[in-house]
């Protein structure tokens, strides 16, 4: 069966991987571009460069004020950051809280070696030693089952491009044109 993730009415989306997992490519696939928040698309707003890693707190900032606003409003929310770490996710799950919203999470455990490839044959290239320790962050986070402990309601791990490719979004609510 395709791996589907069930979306309640609202909620907050937090994709999960490294760089280069393909997170931007699903979230442009499976959502409407008025739920998504992005941290490269917030860098690219305050520098002109997505990349630009020394606006990378004021960035988050940001991000973390908008999704305040949107979960205030009652939209359904995507995160499209790495959020490999405990302390990235902490956040945006103390804001769904705080918002009484459900928060679901879609992880990228792709092999490393198509991540690497994928991350090295596109125009803004992360550097080598970053993707590895996100790699590292994140097999950490899935063998202690930290995304439940977390309080994520729902947590989808997709392993392969095929998996991937083969995912659905169910909903109950129709998403924004
Ligand atoms: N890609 C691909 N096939 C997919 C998904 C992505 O070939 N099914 C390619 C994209 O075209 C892109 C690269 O892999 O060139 C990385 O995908 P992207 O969605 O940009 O990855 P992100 O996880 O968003 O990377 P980042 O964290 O750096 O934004
Ligand atoms: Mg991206």
């Amino acid at each position: 069966m395709a791996p589907t993730l069930e979306l309640p009415g609202r909620a907050l989306v937090v994709l999960v991987g490294p760089a280069g997992a393909g997170k931007s490519t699903l979230a442009e696939r499976h959502f409407a571009p008025s739920e998504v928040l992005s941290s490269d698309a917030i860098r690219a707003e305050l520098t002109g460069d997505p990349g630009d890693q020394r606006v990378t707190r004021r960035a988050f900032e940001l991000l973390d004020r908008r999704l305040e606003a949107r979960l205030a409003a009652g939209r359904t929310c995507v995160v499209d950051a790495t959020n490999v770490t405990a302390a990235a996710r902490h956040s945006l799950l103390r804001i769904a809280r705080v918002h009484r919203t459900p928060a679901v999470a879609i992880v990228l455990a792709l092999d490393p070696a198509i991540v690497r490839a994928r991350n090295a044959g596109r125009d803004r290239v992360v550097p080598a030693e970053a993707v590895a320790r996100h790699h590292a962050a994140l097999d950490a986070a899935l063998r202690g089952d930290a995304f439940r402990r977390e309080g994520f309601a729902a947590v989808l791990v997709l392993e392969t491009p095929e998996a991937v490719e083969a995912f659905r979004i169910s909903r109950r609510v129709a998403p924004p044109d």
